[in-house]
């Protein structure tokens, strides 16, 4: 879709359709884009608000057609729900529901009278930005491994209107909630790409193309490259696995090359069936999302260049499968990190802190000014926040700050949990200097406080985002979190 900004005289626009927001009241309440209509349309759009076929109710629409005195085809009534609880969460309920019954009508262009519609906390840049991100995520379509024909989005030019005084800060809304929405879109697509199509070798691969598009310095280690680095644990994790591990590292420049780098590193686990410990049948097929924290970092450095972000950026994936065989991780088996810490591996199932802690360690050659991971990393992350928040882990409080502030900014939500070193005792090993598994309760902690060994060298957070990245069931598929809240920290770095 593309969307521009525009001053215009509603009553004369041709347009083919106008979109105006209700809030829900007893007598439903137009904004001033409405009334301004309403007056034109001799109280028409009024009279149908009093007969009761449209109360405002939050993402409730009505067409109207034919109306007098007015140039547009048809006006879209979008239910916005009630004035005082409007905020941006709704808005982005509107705005993708209007997507979808705009598409749906198979119209190809519309203008919206929404940024009228104003929240706490949101300027005009930010509602624009908030709507293109709504609309582009609600007409997202997987269809890369379907046979055909693919069905094309109708919808292809949005327009907001908007004050002359505005207009500037709207189009720069609008340039950035395009590119953040591309890189939620690539999230998602990496992300649905089944464990077959979407390797280690298939990242690293994508990750050079990206390079060449975005001027990026793309640098991809083998399995090779590794073993001279000495990334056992990392490297033990691909042992069971046909396809080879690669250790993605991607390199964004919007500062001179001394100024120390963001580094974001994201678990890029192409299919986790469990290893040895191996996982139950049911619902297996959905640890394809295994790879969501990468496939995060790969848009993080996607929207960074194409916004021309004024930092320093580097995306670091370590990227493996986690399967059975021969010659897989066992239970018990004893493997030497990067770090030189030795790793007791109790449950081959916990693998992703095997391949990011060697990750982390790796980071440190970038002299990080912070190092933020991104993981689908525990089942018990789900368990503590559900599906609403990503878990959020740090050593540090002004980082976990500014972490925390983004998802709230961008709707993309983190929850902070404590990574205390009382719970590093569950860490221990009698064979090893520490176990990759601490038990029953905390394992989200746990989990986090293993990677907190690994990342005494610098300020560090980790995102569980095992509940947010993806949504199970008959809709299964990835959600593209949380690209938004990333993007919000380094623009606002
Ligand atoms: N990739 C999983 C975590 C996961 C589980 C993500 C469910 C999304 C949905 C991770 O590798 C894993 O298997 N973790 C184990 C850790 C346990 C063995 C300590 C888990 O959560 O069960
Ligand atoms: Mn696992
Ligand atoms: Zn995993």
């Amino acid at each position: 879709m593309e969307f521009s900004a525009k001053t215009v005289e509603v009553v004369t626009l041709a347009s083919q359709c106008l979109v105006l927001g209700v809030f829900k009241a007893k007598k439903p309440e137009l904004t001033a884009a409405g009334e301004h209509l309403n007056r034109a349309a001799q109280n028409q759009i009024r009279a149908l608000l009093e007969r009761g076929d449209m109360d405002g109710g939050l993402g409730d629409a009505q067409l109207l057609y034919n109306l007098p005195e007015i140039k547009a085809e048809r006006v879209m009534l979008l239910g916005l729900g009630s004035k005082r609880d409007f905020n941006a969460s709704a808005m982005r309920s509107a705005a993708s529901a209007a997507a979808k019954l705009l598409n749906q009508r198979g119209l190809r262009a519309a203008d919206l009278c929404l940024l009228e519609a104003a929240y706490a906390q949101a300027d005009s840049r930010r509602r624009a930005r908030t709507i293109v991100e709504a609309m582009e995520n609600a007409l997202y379509r997987f269809q890369q491994t379907k046979s055909g024909p693919h069905q094309k989005t109708k919808l292809q030019r949005v327009t907001l209107l908007c004050e002359r005084a505005h207009r500037a800060k709207v189009q720069r809304g609008l340039h950035e909630g395009a590119a953040i929405a591309r890189g939620v879109t690539l999230a998602r697509d990496y992300a649905n790409l089944p464990g077959n199509l979407c390797t280690p070798s298939f990242l690293a691969g994508q990750a050079r193309r990206m390079g060449k598009r975005l001027g990026l310095k793309t640098t991809v280690l083998d399995e090779a490259a590794m073993k001279r680095g000495r990334m056992g644990a990392l490297l033990s994790v691909s042992r069971g696995s046909r396809e080879p591990a690669k250790l993605i590292v991607m390199e964004y420049h919007g500062k001179p090359r001394a100024e120390s780098p963001v580094v974001l590193v994201g678990k890029g686990l192409t299919f986790d069936a469990g290893g040895i410990s191996l996982k139950p049948a049911a619902a297996m097929d959905e640890m394809k999302y295994d790879m969501c924290g990468g496939a995060s970092v790969f848009a993080a450095l996607q929207v960074a260049a194409e916004l021309k972000l004024k930092i320093n950026l580097v995306g670091i994936v370590p990227s493996s499968e986690n399967l059975p065989d021969g010659a897989a991780n066992k239970p018990g088996d004893i493997v030497t990190s990067m770090s030189g810490v030795s790793i007791e591996i109790l449950n081959t199932d916990a693998e992703g802190r095997l391949i990011l802690c060697d990750a982390l360690t790796y980071a440190e050659r970038f002299k990080p000014a912070a190092v933020v991971d991104i993981a689908t990393l525990t089942g018990a992350c789900m368990v503590a926040l559900g599906d609403q928040a990503s878990g959020l882990f740090s050593n540090c409080d002004a980082l976990a700050e500014q972490l925390l502030a983004a998802g709230a900014a961008s709707g993309d939500r983190a929850w902070r949990l404590p990574v205390w070193d009382e719970y590093d005792k569950q860490l221990e090993s009698n064979f090893a200097d520490l176990a990759n598994i601490g038990g029953r309760y905390g394992g989200a902690i746990t989990a986090a406080c293993f990677l907190k060994q690994f990342a005494k060298k610098y300020p560090w957070a980790h995102l569980d985002i095992a509940g947010s990245a993806w949504v199970g069931g008959a809709k299964k598929g990835a959600t593209g979190r949380p690209v938004p809240l990333l993007v919000e920290f380094l623009l606002n770095r």
